[in-house]
């Protein structure tokens, strides 16, 4: 009954039709006519279409005009577990086509049968897709049969989680950044209930702030060469297998220079080594630069490259060190991202002190420092000084020891009697035949309480009574104390005694 109505109408619709398309042909109209005119539309090679041409032409009264689709290409774009719905909305579909859904080439409904329990047919031709994945994303089409009529849909279902850097998903790739540049990693999720976004980078916990973490953001302002490594975040849904992902990032930057001997004692008709360590991305090249000119090899000059952890270095050897030979020398390293230098300067003087250990019993502080110098060190001065005194004070040092022979090594042994408890600084430097070292950076260290009858008064002494209280002398004589010469105050005042002594 309901079939015979509906072929009687459709009937009627297309004779219609064929009244309007006809006298058109001439004179084409816009707007309306647009549909009709797409009857024409090559529906492709197979022959089905030629037949149905003809009979729409020969003899209209009795075929259907072939089905086709207004669009045949559609874009979905889903989220993780939505239901999605991919429709075959045909024009002039009829009772006897039939329609067939493909994944990719792969069948996954049949007319009204659904192959896969998560596609579900729908009576309008469309198919629902339950809960969608990241994997369905893929090429759908429906076909509509006999004709073969075929519109395609690619789904895109984003995955549970990404991450966008600048709003690019970079999810499990990498990124290189430079020096300098800012920029925003994203994670964003897509899941069901609740979830906490947690970064790690570099396998710790990042906690850096909180604000943006917690909204899934990390800001990488003013980048250098720590911020390189890997980047993780994880959305914590509290099930056993959270998504998660991640982005590896390089960062470029101009070459990190550096030495760990900026003096560098030598002896006439010796060899210098200068020692230039360097970090750079991308590869640092060297060079050694004295007096504006770049050292060639030579009789004179030898490089050498090694690979240290976490840095390289490069070592220029100067043989035969006349006069001529000191003084400052730079060492500059370029790469793709800029250049830098760090200075070395070669001198018949000791090498800067280096502190080595030290051992505190009570008050009692027993140091001991390293210097290097081919030459005899003659002298050496230890300053101290509490946190908050304006001035040092200082002991002389007559005798010197040599620790290693081959090395050009001395060590000072030192012992201090401090009277106060708190903070105090310490440095030495050393004198040779040649002349004297700079002053080593300054050790730092605490001396904690331990006898309360000594340190508890003397708490809230301005800087002037230390040594006042320290060792039971007037306020005029604590800065008469300065003035006097250091070996007086080592020897008569503070109580300090110098051990110097040989380790070989
Ligand atoms: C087909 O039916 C489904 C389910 O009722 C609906 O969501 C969809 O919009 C329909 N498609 C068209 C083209 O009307
Ligand atoms: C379709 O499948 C082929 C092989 O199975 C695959 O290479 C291709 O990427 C798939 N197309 C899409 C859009 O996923
Ligand atoms: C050290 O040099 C090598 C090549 O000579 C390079 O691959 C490496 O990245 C460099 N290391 C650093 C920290 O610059
Ligand atoms: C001195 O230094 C050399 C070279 O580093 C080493 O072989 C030697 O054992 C050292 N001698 C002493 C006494 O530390």
């Amino acid at each position: 009954m309901i079939k015979a109505k509906d072929s009687t109408w459709l009937l009627l619709i297309c004779l219609l039709i064929g009244q309007l398309y006809v006298p058109s042909q001439g004179s084409p109209i816009e707007g309306d006519q647009t549909d009709y005119q797409e009857d024409d539309y090559d529906y492709g090679d197979d022959g089905a279409d030629d037949s149905s041409k003809g009979d729409v032409t020969d003899t209209l009264d009795i075929t259907m005009p072939p089905p086709y689709f207004e669009e045949n290409d559609l874009k979905i774009e889903a989220k993780p577990g939505d239901d999605v719905v991919l429709n075959c909305d045909a024009r002039n579909f009829q009772l006897s086509n039939a329609v067939m859904w493909y994944k990719n080439k792969t069948i996954i409904a049949n007319g009204q049968n659904a192959i896969g329990h998560r596609v579900e047919c729908m009576p309008n031709n469309s198919i629902v897709l339950r809960d969608a994945s990241a994997e369905d994303s893929d090429d759908y089409y429906c076909e509509i049969l006999p004709q073969m009529v075929r519109q395609h849909t690619t789904l895109r279902v984003g995955a549970r989680l990404s991450i966008l850097c600048d709003d690019r998903d970079v999810t499990d790739r990498s990124q290189t950044f430079r020096q300098g540049d800012h920029h925003k990693l994203e994670c964003r999720t897509y899941l069901p209930g609740e979830n906490t976004i947690k970064w790690s980078f570099n396998g710790l916990r990042l906690e850096s702030s909180p604000e943006d973490i917690k909204n899934g953001v990390v800001i990488l302002d003013n980048i250098d060469e720590q911020n390189a490594g890997v980047y993780q975040c994880l959305g914590d849904d509290g099930s056993r297998y959270p998504p998660h992902g991640m982005v590896t990032v390089d960062v470029q930057y101009s070459p990190k220079v550096s030495t760990h001997r900026h003096h560098v004692n030598t002896e006439e008709g010796h060899t210098a080594e200068l020692y230039c360590n360097y970090r750079a991305n991308p590869i640092g090249r060297s060079y050694f630069i004295k007096d504006g000119k770049t050292l060639q090899l030579s009789e004179k000059y030898s490089l050498k490259d090694s690979a240290h952890n976490g840095h390289n270095r490069t070592t220029l050897v100067i043989r035969e060190v006349g006069k001529e030979d000191l003084g400052e020398y730079l060492c500059q390293v370029e790469n793709a991202i800029g250049s830098n230098e760090v200075k070395v300067h070669v001198s018949y003087n000791p090498e800067t002190p280096q502190f080595e250990d030290m051992k505190v019993e009570g008050t009692k502080v027993t140091m001991h420092w390293l210097v290097r110098s081919r030459q005899p060190l003659s002298e050496a001065i230890l300053d101290y000084q509490l946190t908050g005194s304006y001035t040092w004070s200082t002991v002389s040092v007559l005798q010197t020891h040599r620790h290693n022979h081959t090395e050009g090594i001395w060590k000072i042994t030192h012992q201090l009697d401090l009277p106060r408890r708190g903070l105090w600084h310490a440095r030495v430097k050393a004198k040779n035949t040649h002349g004297w070292s700079n002053f080593s950076p300054d050790h730092d260290f605490q001396i904690e309480e331990d006898d309360e009858s000594i340190a508890a008064p003397d708490m809230d002494l301005p800087p002037e009574q230390i040594m006042q209280a320290g060792v039971g002398i007037t306020r005029g004589a604590a800065s008469a104390l300065r003035q006097l010469p250091a070996i007086t105050v080592a020897c008569g005042v503070l109580l300090a005694s110098l051990l110097l002594r040989v380790r070989l």
